[in-house]
């Protein structure tokens, strides 16, 4: 269940189809394309993960979602622009099926958009007991065993935990109370986790990371992961800068910027959603670097971002980056990254691995957050006494090594001594 029916959720749901039929490959997703080094490297054992660990399979996934805008989902994604309109014709039943039921919605958290197709409600927990009806109505209608929801709807405004977030029954209260430091998002998250649903967040706002939701998720058994999916810039920026750092060469300033067309690019024109952007493209440096630790090369890093609305690009995205770093002696020298992206091409396939493998943490009995997906999230949640992972390379480490202890094999230490003994 996507909420949103924007860009990144009709591409996902347009390109499962397209795969399903064999239009085209599952490009960029790990659990379709991946593998996984089993035993030792004379073993040569490394099946797909797909076919290693018990992932639900593409053709068992039936798609819903809301929205603001009632389009379906064959509309909506060509207003996205994303994908060429001959695949779309080819899929087009199955999209035009796939109609969003009303939104919980709030012009205050998003303030560049506005859409008739919104949920009435008495208060907040009222459009909670709402989306849990259409959770239970999608169950039924299509006699699923399990489900997962993936908030995939617009950034919301910056907000800071506050107390109305610090347990669950502050949070009911706020529910009832329509507290207004309680988002659309957290309706949304709250309803997933209240009946059981993993669930993830694709965008930077503060949904499911306060700990009401963690004692929710606690009690209900309900995998968590978030937030913000790292896919154009930040995704290069988690596998340069680890590079820089392994050399222990310094970096004096990173300065990004970004040239952006689609909805997400107007949204985020808006101070407010993009203040939250910021916070999550921010803070990856900060933790690969770790200045308090290295404090010659990294103090004082100059970490600007900029994300500017450009309407003839559409969702073809394209991020510069300075790099200003010093070798040897302090001599300095620059890198610079052009990279000509499409935003949600790269997020299409985070949207589908997420809530294959939460849908497995489920089964496996992991509830909360699930740190090895960090692989996947800018801003990735983490456990309060313990600082995020944003290595790309430590991540996807962690990933498969879950995904080993998951299904009892040998975990990896790439130590390998046992070859030269
Ligand atoms: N595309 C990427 O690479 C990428 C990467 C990281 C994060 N994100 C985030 O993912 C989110 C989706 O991106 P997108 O490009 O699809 O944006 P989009 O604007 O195309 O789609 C978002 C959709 O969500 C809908 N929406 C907003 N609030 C809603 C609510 N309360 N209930 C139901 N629907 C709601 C909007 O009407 C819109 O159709 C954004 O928050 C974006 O910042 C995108």
């Amino acid at each position: 269940m996507l909420v949103g029916l924007g860009a990144v959720s009709t591409t996902t749901i347009a390109g499962v189809a397209a795969i399903r039929k064999g239009l085209a490959l599952p490009i960029g997703s790990l659990t379709q394309m991946g593998t996984i080094r089993l035993g030792k490297r004379t073993d040569n054992r490394t099946p797909r993960i797909k076919d290693f660990a018990p992932l639900a399979g593409l053709d068992d996934i039936v798609f819903a979602g809301w929205d603001i805008f009632e389009e379906d989902c064959y509309a909506a994604a060509r207003t996205a622009g994303v994908l060429e309109a001959s695949l779309l014709d080819q899929i087009r039943d199955d999209l035009e099926a796939i109609k969003p039921m009303p939104a919980v919605f709030d012009q205050r958290y998003v303030k560049r958009l506005s859409g008739p197709n919104v949920k009435k409600g008495k208060n907040k927990k009222d459009l909670a007991e709402q989306l849990i009806a259409d959770i239970r109505n999608f169950k039924a209608a299509h006699n699923l065993d399990r489900m997962v929801m993936v908030w995939c709807g617009s950034t919301e405004v910056f907000m800071k935990e506050g107390p109305v977030h610090q347990t669950l029954a502050a949070f009911e209260q706020g529910l009832e109370a329509s507290d207004d430091a309680i988002p659309s998002s957290m309706v949304y998250a709250y309803a997933a986790l209240k009946e059981g649903l993993p669930f993830a967040n694709a965008a930077p706002n503060l949904t499911a990371d306060i700990p009401a939701m963690l004692e929710l998720a606690a009690q209900t058994g309900s995998p968590l992961a978030g937030n913000d999916m790292k896919t154009g810039q930040t995704l290069i920026k988690t596998v340069i800068a680890p590079g820089l750092k392994a050399r222990m060469l310094g970096v004096r300033g990173w300065y990004s910027t970004n040239i952006l067309g689609n909805r997400d690019g107007e949204v985020l024109d808006d101070p407010e959603s993009f203040k939250t952007k910021e916070e999550s493209k921010k803070s990856a440096l900060d933790y690969i670097f770790q200045p308090q630790l290295y404090p010659e090369l990294y103090k004082d890093l100059s970490h600007v971002v900029r994300i500017n609305y450009y309407p003839p690009r559409g969702d073809n995205k394209e991020g510069w980056d300075n790099i200003d770093l010093v070798g040897w002696l302090g001599y300095p020298m620059q890198l610079k990254i052009n990279f000509l992206c499409r935003d949600s091409i790269l997020a299409a396939p985070i949207v589908l691995d997420s809530a294959l493998f939460l849908d497995l943490a489920k089964r496996a009995g992991m509830s909360g957050i699930q740190e090895w997906l960090s692989f996947y999230f800018k801003a990735p949640m983490h456990a309060p006494e313990v600082y995020p992972e944003h290595d790309l390379f430590i991540q996807l480490m962690k990933l498969k090594n879950t995904l080993r202890y998951m299904m009892g094999e040998e975990l990896i230490t790439h130590l390998g001594r046992e070859y030269y003994d």
